[in-house]
């Protein structure tokens, strides 16, 4: 019951107190990271944790200087990472065959689920956490900062440290709008304004709207918030990345 609160409970946060985080609780969420399900028990994933203000310093324009990275006294960078893997291969006569697209997205499973067991579990002891899905975005300028080898791939980051704010929780679509019964059961037009009407009511929807001089909600995220020409750029620069840390290798 215990764990079920925590996890109804968490918002995320992004203004930090300086306090370190000790040493024995942050041992403890990483290994509550390594307990989560993984590909085949091969954990193909790995954790980098910054806490020196230089290489923060790095991260902080590849989160287009978001201040959490600054702030926060943990910076966790979790990484695909079929490397350490093919390594263990290749020590053992065993011809690794993990260079492809098909391994990159289980290495991003293995480090998603990793990354939301570390972030219960650091939230459980009264932590806060805040995901930068700007990892993915400035993907190799990450891949320089953290010096990662071919074989791995950041996917995510997680600022961690004691909150210094208490923010309300953020609304979510009612279930019956995310879950169906035995199979996909499509859309309809009533049903979609049904499922958005509380979010599209919100006083935060009102004053986006006045603020970016919009009609819709989804216009924000369509026109402000996630435009598609940067989807397009920074997906063609994810797979430059892709193919540099050599998870691009489909003609053999
Ligand atoms: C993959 C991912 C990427 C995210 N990236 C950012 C980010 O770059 N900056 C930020 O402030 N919040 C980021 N968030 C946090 C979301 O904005 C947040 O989870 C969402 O608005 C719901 O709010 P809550 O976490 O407080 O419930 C990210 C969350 C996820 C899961």
């Amino acid at each position: 019951m215990e764990t079920i609160r925590t996890i109804m409970e968490h918002r995320s946060i992004r203004k930090y107190k300086s306090d370190p985080i000790p040493e024995g609780i942050m041992q403890e969420i990483l290994e509550a990271g390594t307990r989560a399900s993984n590909t085949g028990n091969m954990q193909v994933y790995s954790i980098i944790v910054t806490q020196s203000p230089e290489v923060k310093e790095q991260l902080a324009p590849c989160h287009f200087n978001q201040p959490m990275v600054k702030e926060a006294p943990a910076v966790l960078t979790f990484c695909a990472d079929l490397n350490r893997f093919s390594q263990w291969c290749q020590q053992r006569q065993a011809k690794p065959g993990y260079d492809n697209l098909l391994w990159f997205c289980n290495g991003t499973i293995d480090a998603m689920l990793a990354a939301q067991n570390v972030c219960i579990a650091a939230e459980a002891h009264g932590l806060g956490i805040c995901y930068l899905g700007t990892t993915l975005y400035t993907a190799s300028r990450v891949v320089e900062v953290l010096r990662l080898p071919k074989g791995v791939m950041p996917i995510t980051t997680v600022t961690v440290g004691y909150p210094a704010e208490q923010p309300l929780l953020t609304d979510r679509l009612p279930l019956r709008g995310i879950v169906h019964s035995e199979r996909y059961d499509n859309y309809s037009t009533t049903d979609i304004d049904q499922i958005y009407a509380a979010k599209e009511q919100l006083p935060l929807t009102q004053r986006l709207l006045a603020e970016n001089d919009k009609q819709t909600l989804a216009q924000i995220f369509t026109d402000k918030r996630y435009p598609h020409a940067d989807n397009l750029a920074f997906s063609r620069s994810l797979i430059e990345v892709l193919e540099q840390q050599g998870f691009m290798n489909h003609d053999e």
